[in-house]
């Protein structure tokens, strides 16, 4: 039987500590074993004994106490998959980023260090100061999760940035964790979950267009781009549909994969998750034609010898040009455009051409973008090209996700 994993949940004293009850709710609901830590000052918003209750299991507020249970924060620390601090106060926040363990909760985050996700929650200008957001940085770069708070009316009547995330996406956010979708410490440039709840469609790789059925037309393309994209939208929260060519890449843990080989495939399969995608990026490398024929068997010289010599050509549908024609308001469009001279003016002919939000204008040729780790890219919108320093793929991906978020965040 494989064994339920276990969250362990920090409260602090926030007004929002009440929330606390329903994340252990969501949280049993989906199968998760929760374990519940207070902070002394969480205990003046809700009991102890309310968390012993939902939990089944006593609940530690301190250090000391049970001779039997002797060193509680590494033991605590080491039986959890993750420690969820939520709703997580200005103060537990600055002494976690400080690494100050003067309780039973901060103790046990710095062991949990590797698997720590923070759900913060307080006044809008709490939140805002630079202490706050330089702790936040710290925490992020460390690759520790976090769920970013919510916008509104905030208990002490300020309206903005502080409410505590809604108790679903904290639940979501901490499932997916589990799940591998959140990456770790390890590979995380950036691990704030700002696209919980979001819908990402990329298209990746590149597509083979059949001859007969062991010849094909393709190209460079190596799909490290658009994996790079997917990977960085699902540490970001988001559900990602990764719409791809063959390619020699291990598909990403926590991402919906749909394999595809053709042109048409790929039009297809794009096509139905495109509806439903807040953001869609089409960073695939789509061969533009296809033969017309397609032979049923392995076309042989001295008997085949004109359709291997002449292949005739048909126009592959342009997908991102099709469905970028479709798209709702709101919906976030990226494009790439893959140049071998004048970047940047032929992806401004793309940028009108396509119905994009964005175009990615990319140089390729030998030794350039198609398999590379790194490349010079140039970001291109209706009213700015903007070249970005040579960087690897991966932080492209970032550039190109942040860029998607606050157009989602702006509703442009
Ligand atoms: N694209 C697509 N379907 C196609 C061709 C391209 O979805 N049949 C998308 C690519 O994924 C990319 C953008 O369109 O986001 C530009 O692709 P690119 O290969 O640079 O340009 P093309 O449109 O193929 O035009 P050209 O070959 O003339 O440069």
């Amino acid at each position: 039987m494989v064994e339920p994993k276990k969250i362990l949940l920090g409260v602090t004293g926030c007004i929002a500590a009440y929330k606390s009850c329903e994340i252990v709710r969501g949280l049993q609901k989906a199968g998760v074993d929760v374990e519940v830590v207070m902070t002394e000052s969480a205990t003046e918003f809700v009991g102890t004994a309310t968390f012993a209750a939902l939990t089944g299991r006593p609940v530690r507020t301190s250090t000391f106490g049970d001779l039997a249970d002797a060193i509680p924060h590494i033991r605590l620390a080491e039986s959890c998959d993750l420690l969820l601090i939520a709703p997580c106060t200005a103060n537990v926040l600055a002494k976690v980023a400080c690494g100050v363990a003067d309780d039973l909760l901060t103790s046990t985050a710095l062991a949990a260090h590797d698997h720590l996700m923070v759900a913060p929650a307080m006044n809008m200008h709490m939140y805002e100061s630079p202490a706050t957001q330089a702790n936040l940085t710290t925490l992020a770069e460390r690759g520790v999760a976090l769920i970013e708070p919510a916008s509104g009316r905030l208990a002490c009547g300020d309206v903005g940035q502080g409410k505590l995330a809604p108790v679903e996406d904290i639940v979501a956010a901490a499932l997916a964790w589990l799940d591998g979708r959140s990456a770790s410490r390890a590979d995380a440039p950036t691990s704030v979950l700002d696209l919980l709840g979001k819908h990402v469609l990329v298209t990746a790789g590149p597509t083979r267009e059949r001859i007969d059925p062991v010849r094909y037309l393709t190209n460079d393309s190596s799909g490290k781009m658009g994996y790079a994209l997917a990977e960085a939208a699902a540490r970001r929260g988001a559900e990602v549909t990764l719409v791809s060519g063959p390619v020699a890449l291990d598909p990403p843990s926590g991402i919906n994969v749909i394999p595809v080989e053709s042109a048409d495939e790929m039009f297809a399969a794009a096509r139905e998750a495109f509806p439903e995608a807040d953001i869609a990026i089409f960073a695939a490398a789509v061969a533009d034609v296809r033969p017309k024929e397609r032979a049923g068997r392995k076309l042989k010289k001295g008997v085949d010898d004109k359709a291997l010599r002449i292949i005739e050509l048909e126009e592959n549908p342009d997908i991102l040009a099709t469905l970028a024609a479709t798209k709702r308001p709101g919906q976030i469009v990226v494009g790439f455009a893959a140049e071998t001279d004048d970047f940047i003016a032929n992806a401004r002919k793309k940028f009108a051409s396509k119905h994009a939000d964005l175009i990615v204008a990319n140089e390729v040729g030998r030794g350039k973008a198609f398999s590379q780790d790194a490349m010079t890219v140039a970001l291109v919108t209706s009213d700015a090209a903007s070249e970005l320093p040579h960087s690897s793929k991966r932080e492209i991906a970032v550039t190109i996700l942040d860029w998607a978020h606050s157009r989602l965040a702006n509703n442009l």
